[in-house]
């Protein structure tokens, strides 16, 4: 079994290190919030996650996870490092790797020979070289390896995902380095691709990337189906049949959003403009994930006669996808927001995010209740895809609109049946 180190206890930090310490090793999960650090030491888990309170308590109990402040305490002694801090897109839409750049310069001295430092983080393209160079220059010791092995888990199934990959994809310079990283999940019966750093990278990027391809292509078929009177939901499960193209992904929404989606398509754009390609395919991909928010503020526009200001709108869901607390870059908060913008006066509510989401949009009330968020509505918009949104009894939320009208902006709901109910209904693409 080794001493592992994970750097950051975010979405994919906590993840690593809970499962990792599940897989039997000993690990030490360091972040910069001494706060975070506190709460974890004691099992309270500060994301939405299935599973994860109980992996943690597992740890803690069997004393195979722990929490330290600070990557120097995590990183001295360990065998592998791994690299699981933020890389979100800075102004440009590079990804920023300060806080990359920066755990390199502090766990340096601190590596011992033979160390791996891994990164988990999702990064350009030369990036896991470049952290060798942030360590040399910072005084690491010369038989320090350096791999990447990035993660495909998604937020709501992180533990399962990790624990059940669909492959697991190492990617270094040195087979030998390899072999002992994929032995730290030699229990995990996942394929595994064993690849250079650059290769490794571009998995991780280009499969994003596609998956951002995959949802801006539907949503812009949906556009057209409105157009030409046909159902897009009939459509997808047309397309998906074919196993060239399968179902997942082909849901038309509101367009794509959290963490990674947006940054890493619009990172791996940058990485082609700065070797020369002009990647103009993912350009369409961002351009059509933009105006499909857009498409709902309109839709709901439209089914307020027109005009929002003053309007009385009822929003439900404001994450930026079901089971899960991440509000960054929601596509449901950009829509609230921009409605607030047009001068509706939204009353909105989500399972779990409604008070962090009010923080972050001035104007924007919240509560705590559905049937309150809608009361009085002139249009009810449904933004996030949360489950119990399907089974909220719409007879009762008729009757307590101001006009039964709603936008369905996930297709969550049976037109048909809504309908019966009197609403008015739109959802997208039919
Ligand atoms: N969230 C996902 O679904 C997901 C999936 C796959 C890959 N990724 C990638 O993984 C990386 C991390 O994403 P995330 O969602 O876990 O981010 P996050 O913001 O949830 O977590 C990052 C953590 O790193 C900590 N941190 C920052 N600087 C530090 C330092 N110097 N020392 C110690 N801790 C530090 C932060 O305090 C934070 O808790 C990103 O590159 C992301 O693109 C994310």
């Amino acid at each position: 079994m080794s001493e592992v180190a994970v750097i950051g206890a975010g979405y994919v930090g906590l993840t690593t290190a809970a499962c990792l310490a599940r897989l039997g090793h000993d690990v030490r999960c360091a972040d910069v919030d001494a706060e975070r650090v506190a709460r974890l030491a004691k099992g309270e888990i500060p994301i939405l996650e299935e599973g994860m309170p109980s992996l943690v308590a597992e740890g803690l109990a069997t004393r195979r996870l722990r929490f330290v402040v600070g990557a120097p305490a995590a990183a001295h002694d360990a065998e592998f490092v791994f690299l699981c801090v933020g890389t979100p897109a800075d102004a440009t839409g590079a990804a920023d790797l300060s806080a990359v750049e920066a755990v390199a310069h502090e766990i340096a001295p601190l590596l011992v020979p033979g160390a791996v430092v891994v990164t988990k983080s999702t990064v350009p393209v030369g990036t896991t070289r470049r952290v060798a160079r942030w360590l040399a220059e910072a005084g690491a010791v010369t038989d320090v390896e350096v791999a990447s092995n990035p993660e495909f888990l998604r937020e709501g199934s992180a533990v399962r995902d990790f624990l059940q990959p669909n492959r697991i994809v190492i990617g270094c310079d040195d087979p030998t380095v390899a072999v002992r990283i994929s032995e730290l999940y030699r229990t995990i019966p996942a394929p595994m691709v064993v690849t250079d750093a650059a290769s490794a990278e571009m998995i991780k990027q280009a499969s994003n990337a596609f998956l951002a391809t995959k949802i801006s292509f539907i949503n812009a078929v949906a556009n057209v189906c409105e157009a030409v009177n046909a159902d897009v939901r009939d459509v997808a499960l047309g397309m998906g049949y074919d196993d060239r193209i399968g179902s997942d992904f082909l849901s038309p929404g509101p367009g794509f959003g959290g963490a990674c989606l947006p940054k890493d398509t619009a990172a791996l754009l940058q990485t082609a403009q700065e070797f020369g390609y002009d990647f103009s395919l993912l350009r369409g991909v961002l351009d059509v994930n933009d105006r499909q928010r857009d498409h709902i503020v309109d839709l709901v526009r439209t089914m307020a006669g027109g005009g929002l200001a003053g309007c009385r709108v009822g929003v439900l869901g404001l994450t930026f996808k079901a089971n899960t607390d991440d509000l960054r870059d929601s596509p449901a908060l950009a829509i609230a927001a921009a409605l607030v913008d047009a001068g509706a006066d939204v009353l909105a509510y989500d399972p779990v995010a409604g008070e962090a989401a009010a923080a972050r949009v001035p104007g924007l009330r919240v509560v705590t209740d559905p049937y309150e968020a809608v009361a009085d509505a002139e249009v009810v918009a449904l933004l996030t895809e949360w489950n119990e949104f399907r089974w909220l009894d719409y007879a009762r939320v008729a009757a307590t609109t101001a006009v039964p009208r709603i936008v369905d902006a996930r297709n969550l709901l049976d037109p048909a049946a809504m309908r019966r109910l009197g609403f008015t209904y739109r959802g997208v693409g039919r």
